[in-house]
């Protein structure tokens, strides 16, 4: 099996095309969403149609949990927040059904689970040493172990290896084709498609292959005035449209 893993997709319409048109040039068996379909950019109802029209699993984000009224958006920055309400105001009914439904984690193969902040809790950001081992520590304890975590919502792609008590940052930029070696323990974060942080402004996705255990880290240019205008014209903050041109 080959996976495409995607994650904070963000209502960015104009990425979410160019990543799905890259995954079915390539050719992927499954795709799978990490969560945060919406918030922050202008085409929230678009992506969640899509998603279910290509049957595109996701998990539940943060932002997702908040635009479909499941949590209030108190922990969120005053841009977030008021992204969050306009998104609120925005969904239709049906989308907003959907968002309640998505699930927390998933499974995607024996040994490869799916979150989108980390096996703790949905909007933890995992960057610190020992946040990472915290983890690889629940990874260890599970049964069966989880041998790759595949995480979002940092928007910053990155793969982590651990051997024993040894973290190893093996990639953090594209492109980069890795593999994965049975002895080690894997985090692995595809990036943002709809609003990277990592200081490049293109989309990020990853590609799994099963039968290889090969990862591929991927990015692509996409129509960022077009996303950006649309913020702008929707009454969006306009720092939501200025970020997506820096990356950060
Ligand atoms: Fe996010």
């Amino acid at each position: 099996m080959r996976y495409a893993i995607i994650s904070d997709i963000h209502s960015n319409l104009e990425a979410l095309e160019v990543v799905l048109r890259e995954i079915d040039r390539i050719g992927a068996d499954r795709i799978v969403s990490l969560g945060d379909v919406v918030g922050y950019n202008a085409n929230p109802n678009e992506c969640v149609r899509l998603l279910r029209d290509r049957d595109i699993s996701s998990l539940m984000g943060n932002h997702d949990a908040a635009a479909c009224g499941l949590e209030e958006p108190t922990d969120f920055n005053p841009i977030a927040r008021d992204a969050l309400l306009w998104t609120r105001q925005t969904l239709e009914p049906e989308h907003r059904d959907r968002l309640k439904g998505l699930p927390e984690q998933m499974i995607l193969t024996d040994g490869l689970r799916l979150a989108h902040g980390s096996l703790l809790y949905r909007d933890h950001y995992l960057s610190s040493h020992d946040d990472i081992m915290e983890n690889i520590r629940l990874m260890r304890a599970a049964d069966p172990e989880i041998r790759v975590l595949f995480f979002g919502h940092t928007h910053i792609q990155v793969a982590i290896a651990c051997h024993e008590e040894d973290l190893t940052v093996i990639s953090s930029t594209a492109p980069a084709r890795f593999s994965l070696r049975p002895d080690n323990l894997y985090l692995i974060n595809p990036g943002s498609v709809g609003q990277p942080r990592d200081r490049d402004p293109r989309c990020a996705f990853l590609l799994y292959d099963e039968e290889t255990a090969t990862v591929e880290f991927i990015r692509l240019p996409y129509d960022i005035r077009t996303c950006s205008e649309k913020i702008l014209s929707s009454g969006l903050p306009g720092r939501l449209a200025d970020r997506l041109h820096t990356g950060c």
